[in-house]
C-alpha cells in the first residue's frame, strides 16, 4: 500500500495563518508591529531567493520585515557592528544572518554576536544549550518544523523509535533533541555508522538530513514508518533538460510503497522552514516585550 503524503506547504500555510492572526493581535498591545531583520553578505543566488521570499512572508504575516546587504568584500568587523546594532534596536525582535558566509568571516563567531533572546535561527550555542537542558529558548527552523509534521500525523511520539540521519548542528544534532524530549529513543546515525540500512530499519520514525540524493533505500524502511526528508538535492540535468530534478535524501518512488506516511521533495519539509521561522519570531516578539503568548498557540 502507498504511503500517505505529509503535506508540508499546506501545513506551512496554516501556521503562517496562524502566526498572521497573532501577529495582529501583537501589534494591538504593543503598538508596534513585530520586526525580523535579515542580513544578506554577498550575492550567493540562492541566499537571495531564500532572503526575498522571507521578507514576502513576513511582510504577508503582518510583521515588519527589515533586509542589510552587505558586499561580499565586507569586513567581519562590519558584520558585527551591524549585528550589535540591531541588538540594540527595539523594533527588531529577531535577527537572521543568512548563511553561508564568505570565507574570510567567522559564522560561530557572527553567531555568537546576536544576542540569545533574537536568535530566530536558534543556531547560538545560548540557545543550543537551553534546548539540550530542555529549557525555553530558540529552536532551529528546519528541525522544529519536522516535528511539527511529526506529531501531526502520529499524536503522542512517546516510546518510538527514531533514527535521525546526519549528525548537523543545524538538523540532526537539534533533531535528535527535539525527539529525546518527545520520549522517542533516538539513535544518530551518520558516515561512519556501521550497518546504517540495519539501524535505520528499527525506526517507527526516520528523519533523513544528509544532502545525498536518494540515499536512503526501500529495504531500509520498517513497514508502515513515518518518513521525514530533509534533503534538497538537485541531479545532473538529463538531455534535453536545463535544469536536473529536484530529489530528496530518500529514494521517493520506492519508499512510499512501504513506508505509512512520507514527506514529498519539495513541498514537505521545505515550506515548513520559512513558516517556523516567522513562527520563532512572533514568539520572540511576545518574550521581548513581556506579553503573554499561550504555550500552545504556534
Ligand atoms: N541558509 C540556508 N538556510 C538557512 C537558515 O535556515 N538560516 C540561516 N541563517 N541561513 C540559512
Amino acid at each position: 500500500m502507498s504511503a500517505q503524503l505529509i503535506d508540508g506547504k499546506a501545513f506551512a500555510e496554516g501556521l503562517r495563518q496562524k502566526v498572521g492572526v497573532l501577529a495582529a493581535e501583537f501589534e494591538k498591545q504593543a503598538a508596534r508591529k513585530a520586526g525580523l531583520a535579515v542580513v544578506l553578505v554577498g550575492e550567493d543566488p540562492a541566499s537571495q531567493v531564500y532572503v526575498r521570499s522571507k521578507g514576502k512572508q513576513t511582510v504577508a504575516c503582518g510583521m515588519a520585515s527589515f533586509e542589510y546587504k552587505l558586499p561580499a568584500t565586507a569586513s567581519e568587523e562590519e558584520l558585527l557592528k551591524l549585528v550589535e546594532k540591531l541588538n540594540g534596536d527595539r523594533f527588531i525582535d529577531g535577527i537572521l544572518v543568512q548563511l553561508p558566509l564568505p570565507g574570510h568571516m567567522d559564522e560561530q563567531k557572527v553567531i555568537a554576536t546576536i544576542n540569545p533572546d533574537k536568535d530566530v535561527d536558534g543556531f547560538h550555542i545560548i540557545n543550543a544549550g537551553r534546548l539540550a537542558v530542555g529549557q525555553e529558548g530558540f529552536v532551529p527552523c528546519t528541525p522544529l518544523g519536522c516535528l511539527m509534521l511529526l506529531k501531526d500525523r502520529l499524536g503522542d511520539l512517546s516510546g518510538l523509535e527514531a533514527v535521525v540521519i546526519g549528525r548537523s548542528n543545524i538538523v540532526g544534532k537539534p533533531m535528535a533533541q527535539l525527539l529525546i524530549q518527545e520520549s522517542c529513543t533516538v539513535t544518530v546515525a551518520h558516515s561512519r555508522t556501521t550497518d546504517l540500512p540495519g539501524v535505520v530499519r528499527r525506526a517507527d520514525i526516520v528523519v533523513a538530513a544528509v544532502g545525498r540524493p536518494e540515499m536512503v533505500k526501500v529495504d531500509w524502511i520498517k513497514p508502515g514508518a513515518t518518513v521525514i526528508d530533509v534533503g534538497i538535492n538537485r541531479l545532473p540535468p538529463e538531455p534535453g533538460q536545463e535544469k536536473g530534478r529536484l530529489v530528496g535524501d530518500v529514494d521517493f518512488a520506492s519508499v512510499r510503497e512501504v513506508a505509512g506516511a512520507i514527506t514529498p521533495v519539495p513541498g514537505g519539509v521545505g515550506p515548513m522552514t520559512i513558516a517556523v521561522l516567522l513562527r520563532n519570531a512572533l514568539v520572540a516578539a511576545y518574550r521581548n516585550e513581556g506579553l503573554t503568548l499561550a504555550s500552545d498557540a504556534l
